[in-house]
């Protein structure tokens, strides 16, 4: 058997931290090492599927230089901790993983800098179905030139970036497609994640609809991608590179 790679979970106590680490659990190829949150456990979702209850692993995020040696960072938190974790993971030479959205230009710059050492994926949306629509959506707004392109994102109340880091990644393969999107937000309930892309020109209308009705689909595939990202060559990889 293989020896296991060594996982660290960065917004561990969050809605999708505890979703990855559940998950992990059920892998014989990955090992948590290291469960990174702010505080020590408690009130980062408050659902009921464990919150509270703070794993042996626990590293609070004031202490990450001290974590142990892992491999892969699968990193669910928010923009302003999202420097500390690809710094780390970059100066400890570990693949890094991140679903965080609302990050910032210079973010974004720090990924491709950290890429020259390390391989780095960011993805908006971690499920199959978001990969595929991406696709479809660019060969929609291709065929439809001059057609109307509107993006409607639903999310539960907790969420803080609007639109959602899909929606805008939804917006730029329309605009590869050469449509030029105009987004929604709806803010509701505990909506997973719903995004309708509708072209509509005179007389018709197209609506392409992702729903997402489970977090443990985000969180499955961050695991496969981080499992398949350790060991590749320093660069940026795309979700669809390592499905
Ligand atoms: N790409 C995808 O497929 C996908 C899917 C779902 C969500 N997301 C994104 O993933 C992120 C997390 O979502 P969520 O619903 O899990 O949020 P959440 O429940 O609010 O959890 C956020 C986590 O980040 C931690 N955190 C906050 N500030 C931090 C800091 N400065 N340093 C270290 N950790 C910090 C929180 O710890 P404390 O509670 O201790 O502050 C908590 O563990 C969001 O950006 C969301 O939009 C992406």
């Amino acid at each position: 058997m293989t020896t296991p790679l060594r996982l660290l979970i960065h917004g561990a106590s969050g809605r999708m931290g505890r979703a990855v680490a559940r998950l992990a659990a059920e892998r014989d190829d990955l090992v948590l090492v290291a469960s990174v949150a702010r505080s020590p456990f408690g009130d980062a979702g408050g659902e009921g599927d464990g919150a509270s209850v703070r794993p042996p692993t626990f590293l609070p995020a004031a202490s990450l230089a001290d974590a142990p040696k892992f491999d892969v960072a699968i990193d669910f938190s928010l923009p302003e901790g999202f420097d500390a974790i690809l710094a780390l993971c970059a100066s400890r030479g570990a693949a890094f993983v991140s679903g965080t959205t609302g990050l910032d230009p210079s973010q974004r710059d720090a990924m491709d800098r950290a890429a020259a050492r390390i391989p780095v994926l960011w993805a908006s949306n971690f499920s199959l179905g978001i990969a595929i629509l991406d696709e479809l959506v660019e060969r929609a707004a291709a065929a439809l030139p001059g057609w109307d392109c509107d993006i409607v994102e639903q999310h539960h109340t907790r969420k803080r970036d609007a639109p959602s880091g899909t929606a805008l990644s939804l917006g730029a393969a329309a605009e590869r497609g050469g449509a030029q999107p105009r987004y929604a937000s709806l803010r509701a309930g505990d909506i997973v994640g719903e995004h309708t892309v509708q072209f509509a020109a005179a007389g018709e209308r197209i609506e392409l609809i992702h729903r997402a009705a489970d977090r443990d689909i985000f969180a499955r595939g961050a695991l496969h991608a981080a499992a398949r990202l350790v060991g590749r060559a320093p660069g940026r990889y795309r979700l669809r590179d390592l499905l």
